[in-house]
């Protein structure tokens, strides 16, 4: 069986929103069709791929979907669909690559020419301000917790999920601030996150590691040198 798997690059747009972009795009689609974000939030490339493996697909083509799509994450997906593809399990499938539509002037003729609906903008002096956007939480810990594309690759967006759930069991979420954010750098020593002020950089690539995390780290605010990366200052950052 074949199927299109659609990679949606969009960091900022409601998951509502993308769900009914993600449906519409399924719905449009002749045959198997499905739809993941690259960044943030949901399931990773990988865990799609296995999904549809496990549904019997074995000829798979990845349609990049972006207005226009990010031109460093199109020269990476080969290479993390190709880890995928690489592992004994997933030797009997195909996988394909398409270039990015939003290259095609018929599809920017077509996004000018849709019928769309406007509506007028009235003056409104600080409009671009909100309730609760003058000052940051009171807060002991901040932290950042990547979810770029090659840390969603690796199940950022659970491994968030999870870690958002630790601090509220551990009655801790006063004094954590929690930032889900963009690359941060160290893409291979991810899923990567950074805790200020103690400006420590750690790996959580599982479950008992985010608790460990959570625990050590957050709640007895002590050091888990096995988990931590990098330190913030050090020399690794200026080689
Ligand atoms: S995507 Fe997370 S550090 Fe690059």
């Amino acid at each position: 069986m074949q199927a299109t798997l659609y990679l949606i690059s969009q960091s900022y747009v409601s998951g509502r929103r993308l769900r009914a972009v993600m449906d519409g795009i399924c719905a449009a689609t002749e045959g198997h069709a499905a739809a993941i974000r690259l960044e943030r939030d949901g399931m990773g490339l990988w865990q799609a791929l296995a999904a549809l493996l496990a549904e019997g697909v074995r000829d798979i083509t990845l349609r990049p979907v972006g207005l226009p799509f990010s031109q460093s994450l199109m020269t990476w997906l080969p290479g993390a669909a190709g880890e995928w593809l690489a592992r004994p399990e997933n030797a009997n499938c195909r996988l394909w690559i398409t270039d990015d539509a939003s290259q095609d002037d018929a599809v920017l003729s077509a996004l000018v020419r849709a019928p769309v609906t406007r509506v007028p903008i009235a003056p409104m002096p600080r409009g671009s301000a909100g309730k609760g956007w003058d000052a940051p939480p009171r807060h002991r810990h901040h932290v950042l917790v990547c979810t770029g594309p090659r840390c969603h690759l690796r199940d950022a967006p659970d491994l968030l999920g999870l870690l958002k759930a630790e601090i509220s069991r551990l009655r801790i979420e006063d004094d954590c601030l929690v930032t889900a954010t963009g690359c941060l750098f160290p893409c291979n020593a991810g899923p990567v996150v950074v805790v200020y002020p103690r400006a420590e950089w750690f790996r959580l690539p599982d479950a008992p590691a985010v608790r460990r995390f959570a625990e050590v780290v957050l709640r007895r605010n002590r050091p888990l040198p096995d988990l931590q990366t990098f330190t913030t200052g050090e020399p690794h950052e200026i080689a």
